[in-house]
């Protein structure tokens, strides 16, 4: 089967919403659509959709976030970030589609375009116990940041460092230590 990674349009909105709920109504987790939406409204080029032949079977959206700080499940985003932290705020793979790589495929693309546009760092909350899943893509746990209650029970920051597109190194020699990104800001 054809597998395909895009940006998202706005038609695919109903199958991502129906891949979260999925994902995440049974631990109460679900964020709803406008939450969702506003989420890729913020950063388009770092959002994907996977479609697996004709079917939306997989998404990802990320939006720069200062380091050590992640989006309130109970908001929309109401500003945008200029952060060199790029924060992989969701990632789903319909069930029926796991263990294939899938979700492999969409973290690719995310870190490929990281490192084009000149993130140091990529972070995200693992939550459901999916850290583990997160450790084997190379993520460290931040072990000191607790993420609020609303993200569940066993929650994990987590960082990965986004090697240099031009000279393969990482900006960031430690990302495990509590240091802030440069430049962070509101625009
Ligand atoms: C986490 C998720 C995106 C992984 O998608 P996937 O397409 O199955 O991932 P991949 O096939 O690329 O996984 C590669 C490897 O990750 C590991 N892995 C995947 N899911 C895992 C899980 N739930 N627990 C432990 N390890 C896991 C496995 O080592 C797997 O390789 P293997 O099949 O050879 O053992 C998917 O399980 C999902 O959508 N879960 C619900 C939403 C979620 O929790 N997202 C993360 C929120 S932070």
């Amino acid at each position: 089967m054809r597998v395909t990674v895009r940006a998202v349009r706005g038609g695919d909105w109903d199958a991502v919403v129906a891949l979260e709920s999925a994902a995440y109504g049974a631990a109460g987790l679900t964020e709803g659509r406008a939450a969702l939406e506003s989420r890729a409204a913020a950063s388009p080029a770092t959002c994907f959709v996977l479609d697996h032949g004709n079917r939306t079977a997989g998404y990802l959206l990320a939006l720069p976030y200062p380091m050590f700080t992640y989006p309130d499940l109970d908001r929309t985003e109401d500003v945008v970030f200029h952060s060199r932290n790029l924060h992989l705020h969701d990632l789903v793979v319909a069930e029926d589609l796991r263990r294939r790589g899938l979700a492999g495929i969409l973290l690719g693309r995310l870190l490929t375009v990281a490192a084009a546009k000149g993130y140091a760092t990529v972070s995200l909350v693992a939550v459901g116990g999916s850290d583990i899943f997160w450790a084997a893509q190379g993520f460290r746990a931040h072990r000191g940041i607790t993420p609020p209650a609303g993200y569940g029970t066993g929650a994990v920051y987590m960082s990965l460092p986004v090697p240099d597109a031009r000279t393969g190194r990482t900006e960031l020699a430690d990302a495990s230590a509590h240091q802030a990104p440069i430049n962070d800001e509101v625009g």
